[in-house]
């Protein structure tokens, strides 16, 4: 029980990694904010960890100022903030709309802006904290049919860096990192399947990447974020945390 007395926000958190890091840092003793755009879901996974459940789009700047706000008002704290809420849209700069770009550059990036800075008032009165912001190798290497997601994990990646300068060099306390999954099961992977027209195919192309032999699970991820958001990591902050099998070796 590590986190016993330490209050997480996840967002994205009804499903995939975000569900898998609530659970760990809540199985740690850390009372969990889960928050989603999906209500039943969210509100369901929130229920099974004992913790509170905010309705949130990522994007919207007011969304934010609720979570936070009923966050402050149940726990009068916050000390680990997961920035997970994500989405994939597949094809090339040939094939990307403006409005797919755009989407994906609100809900990946500039949700992850909003989160840092709607959390650290908060997280600087409480005398410190954690950002975990969940990038992913395609914030680190480029893939011809991710023009968006390249685009916005990239941005998070040294966006992440400059917040983390920021809070270590102002003495804030609040240490910022990236975590860079590999290749991982959850239902984003099934939607990125649904998008090509040979999902086995496309599978196969993902396992042969990942020198490990295999892709990953969730909680591969969320072992990294406990890592992240206890004093296990005290020394850690601006670091890039790759958990990818080897994928980019
Ligand atoms: N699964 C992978 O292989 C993989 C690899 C690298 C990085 N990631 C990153 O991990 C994060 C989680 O991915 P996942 O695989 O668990 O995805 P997922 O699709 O399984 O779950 C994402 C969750 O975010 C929620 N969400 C989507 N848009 C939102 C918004 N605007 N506001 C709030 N919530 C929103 C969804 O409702 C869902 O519950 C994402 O940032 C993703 O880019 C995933």
């Amino acid at each position: 029980m590590e986190l016993a007395g330490k209050v997480a926000l996840v967002t994205g958190a009804a499903a995939g990694l975000g569900a898998a890091a609530a659970r760990r840092l809540a199985a740690e003793g850390a009372a969990v904010v889960v928050t989603d755009v999906d209500e039943a879901t969210g509100r369901a996974v929130a229920e099974s960890l004992d913790g509170l459940f905010v309705p949130h789009d990522v994007a919207d700047e007011a969304a934010w100022a609720r979570a936070i706000e009923e966050t402050e008002a149940r726990h009068g704290r916050l000390d680990i903030l997961v920035n997970n809420a994500g989405i994939t849209l597949m094809g090339s700069i040939e094939e990307m709309s403006l409005e797919g770009f755009r989407r994906t550059i609100d809900i990946d990036l500039i949700g992850t802006f909003l989160g840092c800075k709607a959390a650290l008032p908060l997280m600087k009165r409480g005398g410190g904290g954690s950002i975990i912001n969940i990038a992913s190798i395609s914030g680190l290497q480029a893939s011809a049919n991710l023009v968006a997601y390249n685009a916005a994990k990239a941005g998070v990646t040294l966006m992440s860096k400059s917040i983390a300068m920021h809070c270590a060099t102002t003495r804030t306390g609040i240490r910022v990192n990236t975590i860079h999954p590999g290749v991982i099961r959850t239902a984003m992977l099934d939607k990125v399947m649904a998008q090509v027209p040979d999902p086995d195919a496309l599978m196969a192309g993902f396992v042969a990447v990942h020198p490990i032999g295999h892709i990953g699970e969730p909680d591969d991820i969320a072992e990294m974020v406990f890592y992240l958001a206890s004093d296990r990591s005290k020394f850690v902050t601006g670091a890039a945390m790759v958990v990818d099998g080897g994928a980019t070796i």
